[in-house]
């Protein structure tokens, strides 16, 4: 059974998701949810569910980025994970803290990877007038949202879209690409997805 640590820095909608699907004959199960902000609403939700949580406050750190995370490191290596997911978890982590978890640490970004890395995904999609837009999920690499990609979910951009419709749209698609990519990468199965 493959141990997960997921972190968050918000509402762990994505973090719910997978949560919801590790049951049954899943190859994996939750054994951690930590947060960079105590008062990040998903880690009532996680700890609702029974799953231990953490929560390190980053703003202490100020820009010390090694601190916060070596901070960061210690509820996270006593979880012993043999996979991290990354869901809205919204600060840039240092080569030094994704190597000790290469190969094995997930992102999901909301938007089609190698377009739109960064932040303001949706506003970007909607200024340059694509007709789809949708959700990665990628092995982290010291490069930001450009590791190699497990999975893509795509939706339509429709017209009179807004940022809040868009993100709405991609947001339920992360709720399913997600799931199923962690799936098959705790079985082993490196093959991509792509969605629908
Ligand atoms: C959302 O914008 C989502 O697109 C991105 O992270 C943000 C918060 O997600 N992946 P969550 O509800 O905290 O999972």
């Amino acid at each position: 059974m493959k141990r997960v640590a997921i972190l968050i820095s918000g509402g762990g909608s994505n973090m719910m998701a997978l949560v919801a699907s590790m049951t049954g004959d899943h190859p994996a199960r939750p054994v951690l949810v930590a947060a960079n902000d105590p008062a990040a609403a998903g880690l009532a939700r996680a700890a609702a569910r029974g799953i231990p949580t953490a929560a390190v406050d980053h703003r202490p750190f100020g820009g010390d980025r090694a601190a916060f995370e070596a901070a960061l490191l210690a509820p996270l290596e006593a979880a012993a994970p043999d996979i991290v997911c990354l869901a809205g978890f919204m600060r840039i982590l240092t080569p030094a803290f994704v190597d000790r978890f290469a190969g094995r640490m997930l992102n999901i970004h909301p938007s089609l990877l190698p377009r739109y890395p960064g932040l303001s995904t949706h506003a970007r999609a909607l200024a340059a007038g694509d007709a789809e837009a949708g959700c990665t999920v990628h092995l982290v690499t010291a490069e930001l949202d450009a590791g190699p990609i497990l999975g893509q979910g795509r939706v339509p951009v429709l017209p009179g879209d807004t940022v809040a419709s868009l993100s709405e749209r991609v947001l339920a698609m992360e709720h399913r690409l997600y799931p199923m990519v962690l799936r098959r990468f705790a079985s082993g199965d490196l093959r991509r997805l792509d969605l629908p």
